[in-house]
């Protein structure tokens, strides 16, 4: 059984301590959705003000849904749509205050109001990107895109089978 306990108060300190969840999670295991499954849910355990948290992967040059913890999401995402596809076809993270005002927005759940997207890439190939959802405007900030950075390098190289 899985216990990790994380309840800092500071944010930089619960990051921390999900990154090296996340570590511990996934040394040694090479199967791709195990991997992104526990860390959804690890995610969505941990952080608060969350609505949704999970992945959706390249499959073929277009985002499928992936593991998550969640409502039901869209299932297909063409790269360039939306705040997902937009990370997909930049490369760049996203990070978004109020998605109302974000064009092409795909709204999966009414309740989310501002979202951080984080394209995961391996050797130069994206593999997926990681998405989180929260019913917050303004919820994420400059150390939450830095983290999420932090977090899909040290899973890219796990997510690859
Ligand atoms: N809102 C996303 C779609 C995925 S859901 O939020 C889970 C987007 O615009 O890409």
């Amino acid at each position: 059984m899985y216990d990790f306990r994380i309840d800092a108060a500071d944010k930089a300190e619960v990051w921390r301590q999900i990154l090296a969840a996340a570590d511990a999670l996934t040394d040694g295991e090479p199967d791709a959705i195990a991997n992104m499954a526990n860390v959804a849910a690890l995610l969505f355990d941990a952080l608060p003000e969350l609505n949704w948290a999970g992945f959706y992967r390249n499959v073929g040059g277009e985002l499928v849904l992936g593991p998550f913890q969640g409502k039901m999401a869209c299932i297909r995402i063409p790269f360039g749509k939306g705040v997902c596809g937009t990370a997909a076809a930049t490369l760049a993270p996203q990070r978004v205050d109020d998605v109302a005002a974000f064009p092409g927005h795909i709204a999966c759940d009414s309740a989310s109001v501002s979202e951080l997207v984080v394209p995961i890439v391996d050797d130069g190939r994206l593999i997926a990107v990681l998405d989180l959802d929260s019913p917050r405007a303004s919820r994420f900030d400059a150390a939450d895109v830095a983290f999420c950075v932090s977090l899909a390098q040290l899973l890219a190289p796990r997510l690859t089978r």
